[in-house]
């Protein structure tokens, strides 16, 4: 048996893990949506893995009294309904300190400071508040000598609500922490069919031959949600999805997508090629926005059965926030010229799924003529599926068996994560988080991407204030406006059928 036959047939193991160095690792906004969805169950799943040294220590910052006992409380609910034992619940809850403290109040690191001694571990602080506590955040710990040589502080999106405010926010950071100890999460990053991005264009020839406007008609990127506004109407209503989801996710799928070959997997070798990229996104001024962009927010509806209320309802009050964002952009470069990306997001849409379908260009010449049954060839399309099933399915023309006359129709090779590896696909929080305490900065933004990434959404956020005030509505549960699907049509091209990709 040839070695890849050998290989193909055996069971695949789990990777080796690379070891973490003991840490304290302080989370600020510990009682806050995403540390308690998110976070603290990924440490408790890393925990289960016996991946955090026995010494290491996780302190989630609180402001009220009553959350000292009350967080701790909630985080062991959440973990006991995912159904680990008591035992193990208390396993991890011996790692957890509540420290009491106002992030503005520099008065109040006192405690803090004490509650982490002197000790050496690796110190990170995870900054899970809105934008505008970075700054002081950063700077209360540097004045109270809270911040050791080696201490790292992590960035949750989004950095700021444009180019400027996201410059204060770096430059700010910057007179405090050096770039090499600064993560800026963006947990798309850490999805495991994100990170085969770079292995199935890599590692493969076959697709990077093809991967350029030679062969490829178009690209979409879709990042489709049901669910509406949660209880984060205080954000989210100020910021948008543009801001919410383009700026970061959707662009980063987009980077990786797009980018050439790094010179090898290396933190800053992948983030620069990941820069030429947002540096060669057309821009999309002015009128353009009418164009180029559709804006969207769900009106009442239906999801899975399930009357929903419209977003202006769930707020409360008439709101011209946009929930659904679809552009048509362009790269400008050698490999992508000519070839349209299709970026589509929004909330309350009829699916959970992401997506990045890559449509190739027919065949130039069908040998088999208009004959009955081989009338319609499809072209080729490699879908990379982020959520749910992620894996990679590619849609290839075949003859259907049999003695009649020659039938040609398209089929699908289907390679799912769950069924080709007997290994949980970890919560992409799992992995970050530990990426910081080990050092490692390939899957973080870095200061320049970020700035990039705004450069290219400011004059769409200023071109829709002038252009484009009011989005157009869309029934909850639906694609969204009918002007996302005049967006492709335009072209003679539609979006792709997730049905067709289930
Ligand atoms: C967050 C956005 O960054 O990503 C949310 O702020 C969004 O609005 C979420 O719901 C989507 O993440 P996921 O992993 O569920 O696709």
């Amino acid at each position: 048996m040839d070695a890849i036959a050998e290989r193909l047939l055996k069971p695949e193991a789990a990777p080796e893990r690379t070891p973490v160095p003991p840490f304290d690792l302080v989370i600020f906004g510990a009682g806050g949506d995403l540390a308690l969805r998110k976070l603290f169950p990924a440490l408790a799943q890393r925990n289960e893995e016996g991946v955090l040294p026995e010494e290491s220590r996780i302190l989630g910052i609180v402001r009220k009294q009553e959350d000292v006992e009350g967080i701790p409380n909630e985080i062991a609910a959440k973990l006991a309904a995912a159904g680990l034992s008591q035992e193990r619940i208390a396993a991890f809850r011996r790692r957890l300190t509540m420290v009491l403290l106002d992030a503005v109040k520099p008065e109040t690191y006192g405690a803090l400071k004490e509650a982490l001694g002197d000790s050496q571990r690796v110190r990170s602080f995870y900054l899970s508040t809105p934008p505008d506590l970075f700054i002081p955040i950063c700077e209360n710990l540097a004045n109270s000598g809270i911040l050791t040589p080696t201490s790292r502080v992590i960035l949750e999106k989004p950095l700021g609500r444009d180019l400027a405010s996201a410059r204060e926010i770096n430059d700010a950071v910057a007179r405090i922490l050096p770039e090499s100890r600064t993560y800026r999460i963006d947990h798309y990053l850490g999805k495991e069919t994100v990170q085969n991005l770079l292995v199935l264009r890599f590692a493969n020839t076959l697709f990077e031959r093809s991967w350029s406007s030679r062969d490829i008609d178009n690209v979409q990127i879709t990042v489709a949600e049901t669910v509406g506004l949660e209880s984060r109407a205080g954000y989210y209503d100020k910021a948008g999805h543009l801001r919410d989801m383009v700026q970061n996710h959707v662009l980063q799928l987009l980077c990786l997508f797009a980018i050439e070959p790094p010179n090898q997997l290396e933190a800053d070798a992948v983030r620069d090629e990941k820069v030429r990229v947002l540096k060669a996104l057309r821009p999309i001024v002015g009128p353009d926005v009418q164009r180029m962009t559709v804006r969207g927010q769900y009106g009442p509806g239906a999801i899975d059965g399930q009357r929903v209320k419209g977003y202006s309802e769930e707020l409360g009050h008439l709101s011209g926030t946009e929930t659904f964002v679809a552009i048509r952009c362009e790269l400008d470069t050698w490999r992508w010229a000519g070839v349209p990306i299709y970026l589509r997001t929004g909330k309350r849409m009829a699916q959970r799924y992401s997506e990045i379908a890559v449509t190739f260009k027919p065949v130039p010449h069908s040998i088999f003529g208009r004959a009955p049954g081989c009338e319609e060839l499809y072209a080729n399309r490699l879908v990379i599926r982020l959520q749910p099933n992620d894996g990679v399915q590619l849609q290839l023309m075949m003859k259907v068996p049999g003695s009649g006359k020659l039938k040609v129709v398209p089929r699908q090779l289907d390679l799912r994560y769950e069924t080709a590896f007997d290994v949980r696909t970890p919560d992409a929080y799992e992995r970050l988080l530990t990426d910081v305490i080990r050092g490692d900065q390939t899957l973080f933004m870095r200061r320049d991407e970020v700035e990039q990434a705004w450069s290219w959404i400011d004059p769409i956020l200023t071109g829709w204030q002038e252009y484009y005030p009011q989005p157009h509505r869309y029934a909850a549960g639906s694609w969204g406006p009918s002007q996302a699907i005049g967006l492709i049509e335009r072209d003679s091209r539609s979006w792709a059928d997730p049905e067709f990709t289930e």
